[in-house]
């Protein structure tokens, strides 16, 4: 995964709010209907960072307009959206409306930016506003264009971007193949060009809302893609179905993106065509908690699918549910970091780490993978209330209980809904924060460190920036080793590497599975002496002033 990766490129860091949890539906409108739903998220205290827009706030679906009666003053509306925490995210399709006077078409024709038949007439197929013509994203002067036309969108403040259709789709037919493209200068057709249009088209919209948000990082979601799509764009799985089938295939399917170089992934939760069960929405929205991107969606006509639209149990189990995605996500960002290094995806089908296992090639295990580096996710179906859980090698924690599995067997463990099967290998490290509403909400002051006992060092890496801008590149990050020696009875939080200043002025360890051994913890860093030790059965902790000198912790 490293040499591919390595050949067709990593993702680059995503802005932090982008793993958050997301709600769309097809459509949220007018713009009364958006800002009450980001008021009620807010009111219940449901955890969320992205409302998106579909194809209802265009004017009759012309891609960067914006419809006159629902949505008269966006900017006024997104201020209020970011007011509250929220950021938006809208729908592009590659289609442009044949509409003299619609100044997107006008230029196109104007400047050559359309795919053609041989004759030279621009292509016409239709979708949602009817009869349109195709950029070329092929050709740099489009892709050029196509980028700067985000103005329109990003001016009143939207910085994210949803590519949808860009196989591309046609009511009806695909392009045919002998429709010409420019492909970078040296001319082609759509026989040679149909599956790198999507990717062109997402390597525009971000290499241009990139330029554009100055210095900001863009979100862009696309549905099509090609191998290098990472560089530029998250992905979803495309138009799902709300059963247990898909919720599983989707599980498989993210792992498989993630082999394939493509790390930030994730179906539309829930299922997008048709009303999903209570049970399965409580078990995907859990399951979105262990999935790169979650991002709950629902196609139009469907009943509303919002957190709290079940009632007030799966109203509390959603929460749950999400709060564990805010706690988790300095975990989930490290993640991303080491994708941005090195390709490893987020979520890892078990082939990754225990290759020579045969057991994980097994079919009645094969839904099982690891989020990040130390967590092991055996997803259960919506029905299933307990799930034969297969162990790799080592030990494993299940995450709700403390319990303790040992590795290389099958156990059957109890899945129900409000508890899916989580577990921690042992020698994890875990770094978690309190819940926040939104991710840019100020944190709280303190770092966990989450470590569970195992018998062998391991090591882990930490690491935190703005999470909103490319300063890193500067050396404006905080970047940390934290070991783990068993022998030596010690943990080390090695010196932080760049010159960001953590979000977090203390630290707090947390043992599991240590016990009874330790009875007291002794921390030595070069300042600052221990504040608080606490021994209580079955787990310790001890918390911290953060410094960025080597801290060891002692028990
Ligand atoms: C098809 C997409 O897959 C779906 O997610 C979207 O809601 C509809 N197009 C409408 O834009």
């Amino acid at each position: 995964i490293e040499q591919y990766t390595f050949l067709s490129g990593r993702m680059p860091l995503p802005p932090l709010w982008s793993l958050g949890f997301q709600q769309c539906r097809w459509s949220y409108y007018p713009d009364s209907e958006v800002l009450s739903l980001a008021r009620s998220f807010r009111q219940k205290k449901i955890p969320a960072d992205v409302i998106y827009l579909d194809i209802h706030y265009m004017d009759a679906y012309k891609i960067f307009t914006s419809h006159p009666d629902r949505f008269p003053h966006p900017k006024t509306m997104i201020e209020s959206l970011k007011s509250m925490g929220f950021h938006v995210v809208t729908i592009v399709d590659p289609g442009i409306k044949k509409e003299v006077g619609y100044s997107s078409y006008d230029e196109g024709v104007k400047n050559n930016y359309f795919i053609k038949y041989p004759n030279g007439k621009n292509y016409v197929g239709s979708v949602w506003p009817g009869e349109c013509h195709f950029p070329d994203f092929t050709k740099p002067a489009t892709r050029e264009w196509w980028g700067k036309s985000f103005s329109s969108l990003i001016d009143p403040g939207v910085d994210g971007f949803w590519n949808d259709m860009n196989e591309p789709a046609v009511w009806g037919q695909s392009i045919p193949d002998l429709v010409r493209v420019d492909f970078d200068g040296t001319q082609s057709t759509m026989k040679e060009a149909h599956n790198v249009y999507g990717m062109q088209m997402a390597r525009s919209t971000f290499e241009g809302t990139r330029a554009l948000l100055k210095g900001n990082r863009p979100f862009v979601l696309t549905r099509a893609g090609y191998s290098g799509i990472q560089r530029y764009s998250a992905i979803w799985t495309g138009d799902n179905v709300p059963s247990d089938d898909h919720m599983m295939l989707s599980v498989r399917l993210v792992s498989s993106m993630g082999l394939a170089g493509m790390a930030f992934a994730g179906p539309d939760i829930s299922g997008f065509s048709g009303d999903a069960t209570p049970d399965l929405f409580a078990r995907w929205l859990s399951l979105g908690t262990y999935t790169p991107l979650m991002r709950s969606h629902k196609q139009y006509g469907m009943k509303r699918h919002e957190p709290w639209s079940f009632g007030e149990e799966m109203e509390a189990s959603s929460r749950t549910s999400i709060e564990q995605r805010y706690r988790l996500i300095p975990y989930i960002y490290s993640a991303f970091y080491q994708t941005s290094q090195s390709g490893l995806p987020v979520a890892r089908t078990l082939a990754i780490d225990y290759t020579f296992d045969e057991k994980v090639y097994w079919s009645q295990f094969q839904n099982e993978y690891l989020f990040g580096d130390n967590l092991l996710i055996a997803p259960a179906s919506s029905t299933e209330k307990y799930l034969n859980v297969y162990f790799p090698e080592g030990s494993w924690y299940r995450l709700s209980s403390g319990q303790l599995y040992q590795g290389n067997q099958a156990t059957v463990v109890e899945s129900p809904l409000d508890d899916l099967p989580v577990f921690a290998r042992a020698g994890a490290i875990i770094p978690m924060q309190g819940v926040v509403q939104y991710t840019s909400e100020k944190r709280s002051d303190t770092l966990d460190i989450h470590v569970y006992f195992g018998p062998r060092a391991t090591s882990y890496t930490y690491y935190e920036d703005d999470g909103i801008t490319y300063q890193y590149e500067n050396g404006q990050y905080y970047k940390r080793i934290v070991t783990f020696e068993p022998e030596k009875k010690e943990i080390t939080l090695h010196a932080a590497e760049g010159i960001y200043r953590s979000a977090f002025s203390m630290i707090r360890i947390v043992l599991h599975g240590f016990a009874p051994d330790v009875r007291q913890i002794v921390v030595k860093t070069k300042n600052l002496p221990a504040e608080r030790t606490t021994i209580a059965e079955g787990g310790a902790s001890v918390i911290f002033r953060n410094s960025t000198d080597d801290i060891i912790v002692k028990w």
